[in-house]
């Protein structure tokens, strides 16, 4: 059943989770789960494209991960790295626009210059926009714009009475995109693990047990039919909600 155009998500944002338990399934080792979550990462793109969705943010590391055992961080750093070289060319190919949010400061100078280079290659597109968490935490983006507010607090260019709930926003990861509109998590685990917690306030939140590495059109298709059938209130009552801006 095609889902009509007006309850579409703009912005879906993804928490790709289960890699190792796929990987553990089969007796392999982790980084095998996270190697083949990488197809799973072009599927869920081929299906944004095609239904016209407007920004995918993806999360593939948390500020939380980087106290993983050293190994399967080494081995996530050397996947992200080979990933930048094969997959950027081709996302700029078809009209994304890459951004990388979190902090930037524990990655590898190699793996910096390429987040760099390929947010550079891609600043003119606008089929759709690409958000990769990496290094990021919800509180880390709070905390960071907090920082900006005192910064400009401190220059004497922001009147402390002035800071509101749109100065703060405007500070955050994102701030430039609408607003999630579905969360997916994969792996069967129904939490926002420090994932955008001042963006998801009015996301609608949908879970699944498929592994990351499993995930196929028909799951989006489903997340998607889902979105489609729930009344977004956003505080309101259902009879006033004709006006209410999706
Ligand atoms: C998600 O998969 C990818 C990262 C966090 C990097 P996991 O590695 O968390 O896989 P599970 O949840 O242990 O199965
Ligand atoms: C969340 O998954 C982070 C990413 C998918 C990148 P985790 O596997 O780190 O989350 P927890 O530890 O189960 O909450
Ligand atoms: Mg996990």
């Amino acid at each position: 059943m095609a889902v009509p155009p007006a309850r579409k998500p703009r912005h879906l944002a993804v928490i790709m989770d289960g890699n190792g338990r796929w990987a553990e399934r089969r007796h392999r080792p982790r980084v095998i789960g996270h190697r083949a979550g990488v197809r799973a990462v072009q599927a869920c793109l081929e299906f944004c494209l095609a239904e016209g969705i407007r920004s995918l943010t993806l999360f593939a590391f948390s500020s939380e991960n980087w106290n993983r055992p050293a190994d399967e961080v080494g081995a996530l750093m050397k996947l992200f790295l080979r990933m930048l070289d094969s997959e950027v060319g081709e996302l700029h190919r078809r009209g994304a626009r890459i951004g990388f949010i979190g902090d930037r400061a524990g990655f590898p100078e190699a793996i910096r210059l390429r987040m760099n280079a390929a947010e550079q290659l891609t600043a003119g597109n606008d089929a759709i926009c690409v958000n990769i968490a990496a290094g990021y935490g919800g509180r880390w983006d709070i905390a960071q714009a907090a920082r900006a507010l005192a910064v400009d607090v401190a220059a004497g260019r922001l009147d402390p009475a002035a800071i509101d709930e749109a100065a703060v926003a405007s500070r955050l990861s994102l701030s430039g995109q609408a607003e999630p509109d579905l969360f997916i998590r994969t792996g069967g685990d129904l939490r926002i693990s420090n994932f955008l917690l001042w963006q998801l306030a009015y996301t609608e939140l949908w879970f699944t047990e498929t592994l990351w590495p499993d995930l196929d059109q028909a799951t989006l298709r489903q997340a998607l039919d889902d979105f489609a059938s729930r009344e977004r209130r956003f505080g309101l009552v259902s009879s006033q909600l004709t006006e209410v801006p999706r």
